[in-house]
């Protein structure tokens, strides 16, 4: 896998926080790795400026995200584009650049449905791009509580990922600084591998 697409069409889900926990994985790993923030909203770009990573994070321009995408990708780097909400356009762009879109979703009843336009999308680009993998996260989860069981039944066929995220703190508390506590985004880097 060299480039990763996070994405949904909704905001709040983890999208970035999950880029930055998979890249601070991939550096530590030895790999060279670099964020491209699409989102215009720059939430990756401005963790960044506050705390010292072993990655580099680049500010996404709209237009010229495929060719910022493809010179990051040169000297087999990593390559994580993080995406903003409500853009179908940018979804597809970004979706259309990556090995692998992986989306993000917080496991209530609610929230698993909303994640269908974004499916549909990705769907879509994977009838263009029949290479695309598409992975579903499960993210700011609650393992003493079982999965609703519309979300059980809304995530059934989908390709969700058997590695989790729980709903911690220090998740929340990780912006602007080296993320740490890595275990949990170390098993889905793992899972992204195989
Ligand atoms: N696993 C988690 N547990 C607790 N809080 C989380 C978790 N993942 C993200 N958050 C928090 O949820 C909010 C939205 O996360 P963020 O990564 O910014 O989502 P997005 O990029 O999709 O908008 C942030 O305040 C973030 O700190
Ligand atoms: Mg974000």
């Amino acid at each position: 896998m060299k480039t990763l697409a996070v994405l949904s069409l909704k905001g709040g889900v983890g999208k970035t926080t999950t880029s930055l926990y998979l890249a601070t994985v991939a550096a530590q790993a030895g790999q060279a790795v670099t964020i491209v923030d699409a989102d215009s909203e720059h939430s990756a770009h401005r963790w960044a400026a506050h705390a010292q990573l072993p990655f580099e994070v680049v500010q996404g321009e709209p237009d010229r995200l495929a060719r910022q995408v493809k010179a990051a990708q040169a000297g087999d780097r990593i390559v994580i584009i993080d995406t903003p909400p409500n853009s179908r356009e940018l979804l597809l762009r970004a979706g259309g650049l990556a090995d692998i879109a992986l989306v993000p979703v917080a496991p209530t009843g609610l929230e698993v449905d909303r994640l269908r336009p974004t499916l549909e999308l990705l769907a879509d680009l994977q009838a263009q791009r029949e290479d695309l993998d598409v992975a579903v996260l499960l993210t700011r989860y609650n393992p003493r509580r079982r999965l609703a069981r519309e979300a059980e039944e809304a995530l059934e066929g989908l390709p969700v990922l058997k590695a989790r995220i729980r709903e911690l703190e220090a998740y929340k508390a990780a912006f602007g600084g080296l993320p740490n506590d890595l275990d949990e985004y170390t098993a889905v880097w793992k899972e992204l591998q195989e």
